[in-house]
């Protein structure tokens, strides 16, 4: 397994349309092992391939409180959302540092298919319904932060390139 480089807001291939995934191979579980060894490193409960530059509907989450139920999201699609919606902080690992209040579905239904290509359906309320929308506005190519007022986006991304330069500076 290896770790894979996380994309950092405002880089312009946050915003790529991820393509559908076409066959469950080797090559596919390579990449959701690698993805799950990064979110676990990075201690982040959602990973969406786009955030590590490969632009296909992959998505691995672990909202367990123990860090131990992986969940592997391939081609995943919402087929129920409750007209209930709820208000969280979140955070994404593409923006590190920076945590806001978004609206979403209290409750989502997806299907999608498993580290074995295999069909399944998820039942998300609660952190893993916030956790499987905002990773699949990833793969639609937006950031949690685009729901904030511009403003408060525009704050977030004059800090995120300030952090960027002092990073390549220090190298
Ligand atoms: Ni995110």
């Amino acid at each position: 397994m290896a770790r894979l480089t996380i994309l950092r807001f405002p880089d312009p291939r946050l915003h790529f349309v991820a393509k559908p995934v076409a066959a469950v191979d080797e090559r596919m579980r390579t990449l959701v092992d690698d993805m799950l060894e990064t979110m676990y490193d990075a201690e982040g409960v959602g990973l969406a391939a786009t955030q590590v530059d490969v632009h296909e509907r992959v998505i691995v989450m672990d909202t367990s409180e123990e860090h131990d139920h992986p969940v592997v999201l391939i081609n995943p699609e919402l087929v129920w959302k409750s007209e209930e919606m709820s208000v969280n902080e979140e955070g994404c690992l593409s923006v590190p540092q920076t945590y806001d209040r978004v609206e979403r579905h209290a409750r989502v239904k997806v299907q999608a298919l498993n580290r074995d290509g295999q069909p399944f359906e998820l039942d998300a309320e609660g952190l893993s319904a916030v956790c499987v929308q905002h990773e699949m506005d990833h793969l639609m190519g937006k950031v949690f932060v685009e729901y904030l007022s511009f403003l408060k986006r525009d704050r977030i991304k004059t800090r995120m390139l300030k952090k960027l330069r002092e990073e390549q500076r220090a190298r």
